[in-house]
């Protein structure tokens, strides 16, 4: 019967095929997903609130703080041209979230189309503002003809904020000029620790700024006063303006002396005066207690010093630790590990030993020919040694201590590392101006341990990496770079309360890589920042303490490695062996994505461990989620509040906790919508593939059955 037979032959055919189109639309919608959520011209990495339908309640309605909404269409030229703006103006304002955020809407994604229609949104871009407390019916004020600079917009929301009247962001401090009676009774109650104020004319907003620069810092008080107080502008015999002022308590006023008469300069030195702390942040423990606190021994350095302890650390740590976590390195890993081994060969300016060991290795690494390496051969060739070339095992962080074992470390030694390996790499001319950038790229991509950090890295790299075309714009590039992430981590939980991530270099550092330009902005003078640049991070500025000496090393390891025991030549070192043999093998188990072994994202105690200094990238890491969990919570609406203690986040407190975890630690809403659906689609799939299974299972049977 050959029609049925064919018959059904073509039904079953159908249904293979129906399951093959399942499975490649799976397929599809897997490469698709990440796109998805990362379309638009914002990322979560730009400290704006992503705007969707599912969060326009909870991120417009009653909310604590004031918002600036940016509706806008991912195709239109000028939303691009205006994204940088709103970047810029995001990361300029990121200390003034609690009282005003920014937010950002892409009305060309279809699901939101809907909101941006609701909200009668003709042209892009549009700017809408909605003040603190906002009820559901409220459209938000448009503002028209907005200005298309950070400036203008800063003022903006400034004025903005000043039109509240009966609802008043309650984080926001006082906006409006005090008066002679009002600083009076402040000093007479001598109630605040420090009160600054800032003298200035009525058209000058740096006072205004400057006090929303420091409304998540407790124990100070700022306030405008204008020139037209006389009184106490002859009292404290001013004659510049705008000028600051500050009390200390039990004291009097003294001028605040700063660079440049300017709010960035205010501001960073008000912030960071004695006593003064971000709220909701652990007051930073004196020093006396970091001596006596942290396991390990600590190793007075300067802050303006480059170790060459901390590069060594950092060699060991990738080389023998991250790189490890690939069992067998082929493809485009292999490559980013080649151009690494060949940068580091050309330009790390180690000690002759460490040299050698690496242009040996370089070598090594060109002649193997085999698409695939075998981590355990490549481990080989790094420790055989003999008298003169060999890598210092184990790591010693001096430049890059943290307060706590979880904070700076290995992450610290890599900015540095490749900071050192740029500026080299001018120094000596050996290599195109992206050489080493593009090392670090692949080496971010393909082998660091921090995930997200690879990402954010990745994306700004894509931005605009490709437009450097000399070796000193390599230089400023990722300087640049570095000061971005800094401005996105200063204030998350990640941070060293020890030490602030800052706009680097600090004036004590550079002086003259400060300026200000028109409307007393800050600037950067690059030239100087270059020549800055080159002299921290010339061979000759490296500071050789703290380095195990070259016997020492060539000694122990000339011994066979004893594995789960201390090799005997190492007793007498200064600091407990950082890398136990047996640790080591631990970590190359691991999986080189992020790994929620821990079992309390939260918790801040380590797993006991023996005494080591090896960074632990998984605390790292779950610091990480941590922070974003924390970071994001703030702009989940009902969450918001300034001071979040890390106790607050207690994942075993329920799904909503882990929803927030998760949507916190880089999930999207939309990640998770996709992922149920993603589950539902495989559930299709399997029970579509169980049913062909079943028909043909019924078709064998009919056709034994046949006569
Ligand atoms: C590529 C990369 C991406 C990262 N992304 C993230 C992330 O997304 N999220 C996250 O939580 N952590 C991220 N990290 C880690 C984070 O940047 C810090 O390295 C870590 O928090 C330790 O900070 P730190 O205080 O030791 O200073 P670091 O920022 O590590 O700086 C180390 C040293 O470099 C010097 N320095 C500082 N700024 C500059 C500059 N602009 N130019 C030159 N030198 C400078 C200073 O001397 C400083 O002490 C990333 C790290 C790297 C290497
Ligand atoms: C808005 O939030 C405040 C607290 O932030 C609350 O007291 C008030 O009831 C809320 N109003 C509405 C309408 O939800
Ligand atoms: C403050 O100034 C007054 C006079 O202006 C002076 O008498 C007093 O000693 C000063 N106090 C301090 C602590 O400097
Ligand atoms: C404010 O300063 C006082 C005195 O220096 C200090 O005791 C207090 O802890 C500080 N407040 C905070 C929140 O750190
Ligand atoms: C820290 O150690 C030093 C000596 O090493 C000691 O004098 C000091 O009292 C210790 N501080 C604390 C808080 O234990
Ligand atoms: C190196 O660092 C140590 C410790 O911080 C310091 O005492 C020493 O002066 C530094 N050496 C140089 C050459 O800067
Ligand atoms: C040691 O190794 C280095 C690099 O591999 C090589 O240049 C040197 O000649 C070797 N020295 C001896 C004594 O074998």
């Amino acid at each position: 019967r050959p029609n049925r037979c064919s018959h059904r032959t073509s039904q079953r055919k159908m249904a293979w095929r129906g399951c093959s189109t399942l499975r490649l639309l799976l397929i599809r919608a897997c490469l698709l997903c990440p796109l998805a959520a990362e379309a638009g011209l914002y990322s979560s990495a730009d400290q704006v609130v992503l705007l969707t339908p599912d969060t326009v309640a909870s991120v417009l309605r009653n909310n604590s703080a004031a918002l600036l909404v940016e509706f806008y269409a991912s195709w239109c030229g000028h939303c691009v041209a205006f994204s940088p703006v709103w970047k810029a103006l995001a990361r300029d304002t990121r200390e003034w979230k609690p009282a005003v955020d920014l937010v950002a809407i892409d009305c060309a994604f279809e699901e939101n189309s809907r909101v941006c229609r609701d909200f009668g949104i003709a042209g892009y871009p549009s700017l809408k503002f909605f003040p603190a407390h906002s009820g559901s019916d409220s459209k938000g004020s448009d503002i028209k003809g907005f200005p298309r600079d950070v400036l203008g917009l800063r003022h903006l929301i400034i004025r903005k904020i000043e039109e509240h009247h009966d609802s008043w962001p309650p984080a926001c401090p006082p906006l409006e000029a005090a008066s002679k009676a009002e600083i009076d009774s402040t000093v007479q109650t001598n109630s605040m620790e420090y009160l600054a104020l800032v003298f200035e004319t009525e058209d000058s907003y740096v006072g205004r700024e400057v006090t929303l620069d420091l409304l998540q810092f407790s124990n100070i008080t700022v306030r405008r006063v204008l020139k037209s107080e006389r009184e106490l502008v002859s009292e404290l015999e001013v004659t510049d303006f705008p000028s600051c002022y500050l009390r200390r308590r039990d004291s009097n006023f003294t001028r605040l002396h700063v660079l440049n008469e300017a709010r960035t300069f205010y501001s960073y030195a008000l912030q960071r005066l004695p006593g003064v702390v971000r709220s909701g942040k652990s007051k930073p423990v004196t020093s006396d207690l970091l001596q006596n606190g942290t396991q390990v021994q600590w190793r007075p350095f300067d802050r303006s010093g480059v170790y060459m302890s901390d590069l060594e650390s950092a060699l060991h740590y990738s080389l023998r630790v991250e790189v490890a976590a690939r069992s067998v390195i082929a493809g485009p890993a292999l490559d980013a590990l080649r151009s690494y081994i060949s940068v580091l060969a050309k330009n790390f300016p180690g000690r002759p030993m460490v040299k050698r060991k690496l242009q040996s290795l370089d070598a090594w690494m060109k002649s193997w020919e085999e698409g695939e390496l075998p981590y355990s051969s490549l481990r080989a060739a790094l420790d055989q040694s003999n008298q003169t070339a060999a890598l210092p095992r184990g790591v010693r962080w001096v430049g890059c201590q943290g307060s706590r074992p979880h904070f700076r470390g290995y992450p610290c030694s890599v900015w540095t590392l490749f900071h050192l390996l740029t500026v080299q790499a001018l120094e000596t001319g050996s290599s195109g101006p992206l050489e080493v950038l593009w090392t670090m790229r692949r080496y971010m991509h393909n082998f660091f341990g921090c995930r997200y950090c690879s990402t954010h890295f990745e994306q700004m790299a894509e931005e605009n990496m490709d437009s450097v075309s000399m070796l000193s714009e390599a230089v400023i590039w990722l300087w640049a770079r570095h000061n971005q992430v800094n401005n996105r981590l200063a204030g998350d939980l990640s941070e060293d309360p020890h030490f602030p991530k800052i706009q680097w270099p600090p004036p004590d550092q550079c002086r003259e890589c400060h300026g200000v330009k028109g409307g007393g902005e800050h600037a950067w003078n690059q030239a100087q920042v270059l020549a800055f640049l080159r002299s921290h991070y010339s061979a000759q500025h490296l500071n050789m303490t703290y380095l195990e000496k070259e016997v020492e090393v060539l000694e122990v390891l000339e011994q066979p490695q004893e594995h789960g025991k201390r090799s005997p030549g190492r007793n007498g070192r200064e600091t407990p062996d950082p890398a136990p043999p047996e640790q080591e093998e631990e970590e190359v188990q691991k999986p080189a994505l992020p790994r929620l072994r821990r079992s309390s994202i939260v918790s801040l105690r380590m797993r006991e461990r023996p005494p080591d200094d090896i960074v632990d990238l998984d605390s790292f890491i779950s610091e990480h989620y941590k922070a974003k969990a924390v970071h994001r919570a703030p702009l989940s609406g009902r969450i918001r509040q300034v001071d979040l203690q890390p106790g607050d986040l207690d994942p075993g407190r329920g799904a909503r906790r882990w929803m927030t975890v998760l949507l916190g630690s880089g999930f999207s809403g939309l990640d998770v919508s996709l992922c149920v659906l993603f589950y539902l689609l495989s559930t299709m799939c399997l029970l579509g593939m169980y049913l062909c299974f079943k028909l043909r299972c019924r078709l064998r049977r009919t056709k034994v059955a046949l006569p």
